[in-house]
């Protein structure tokens, strides 16, 4: 009777024990949303995955920028705007070096894939060595923007440091979104994953003082506005010319 009873109560906990995880996550999830409710958003929570790729795509908005800007910054440093461009590099540095890189990537998602090994894992000590040499260019584009103005003698060398930064960055955001982080979210686990979550938005507000994603899409919306660069539609390719 005994016995019977272990491996009823077994059963029951086999059966049960899903059903108050799953009542449990909700309850998390309930109190999250009626916070939100209660401070007027509309906001659902976001997963580590898709903040670290939406943070992407603002600083993808930077390096088209600066590859829009460099043939004209060689070709005549006084028709663009050099104070647009800082605000550009002093976004990238503030949301892309100072938080993505070194309070999500460095300290979250590199030790967790170079643990796991792999693929991801081979790419951690070459995607460091980027996001150093990308720190230096930063400093340079801030040095020559500073003056709201880039010097003649200066030209060439601010239009080939953004074209190295950008051709890097795409490369360097690629693999982050089709490799690393993937393998991210594989080696930590449902649960982990779903707090790490949370944590990266509790990061963010700290750092930012507020929804630091939405100030950094105005902002970099405004650069474009500054550059002639806000219309979408201009980036539409042209008709093919078929011979
Ligand atoms: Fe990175
Ligand atoms: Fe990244």
């Amino acid at each position: 009777m005994a016995e019977i009873d272990r491996r009823t109560s077994l059963a029951l906990g086999g059966a049960l024990l899903p059903a108050l995880l799953i009542g449990a996550c909700k309850a998390s999830s309930d109190a999250r949303e009626h916070e939100n409710a209660q401070a007027g958003g509309d906001e659902q929570p976001v997963t580590a995955n898709e903040d670290l790729m939406r943070e992407h795509g603002v600083l993808r908005r930077i390096l088209i920028v600066y590859r829009e800007a460099a043939p004209k910054i060689a070709a005549n440093p006084a028709q663009v705007d050099a104070a647009a461009l800082a605000t550009a590099a002093n976004l990238f540095r503030t949301f892309g070096e100072q938080y993505h890189e070194e309070k999500l990537e460095e300290q979250h998602i590199f030790p967790a894939v170079a643990k796991a090994g792999g693929a991801a894992a081979n790419l951690v000590d070459t995607l460091k060595a980027q996001h150093k040499r990308g720190r230096e260019i930063t400093d340079f584009i801030l040095d020559q923007t500073r003056a709201g103005r880039i010097a003649t003698g200066q030209a060439e060398a601010v239009a080939r440091a953004m074209l190295g930064f950008t051709r890097m960055y795409e490369a360097h955001a690629a693999r982050e979104d089709t490799i690393v982080f993937p393998a991210f979210k594989a080696a930590m686990g449902q649960q982990h994953y779903d707090e790490l979550g949370e944590k990266f938005e509790e990061i963010e507000r700290q750092q930012f003082g507020g929804d630091g994603f939405d100030m950094a899409v105005d902002k970099v919306a405004g650069v474009e506005q500054a550059l002639g660069l806000g219309d979408l539609a201009i980036f539409t390719a042209p008709p093919l010319a078929r011979g």
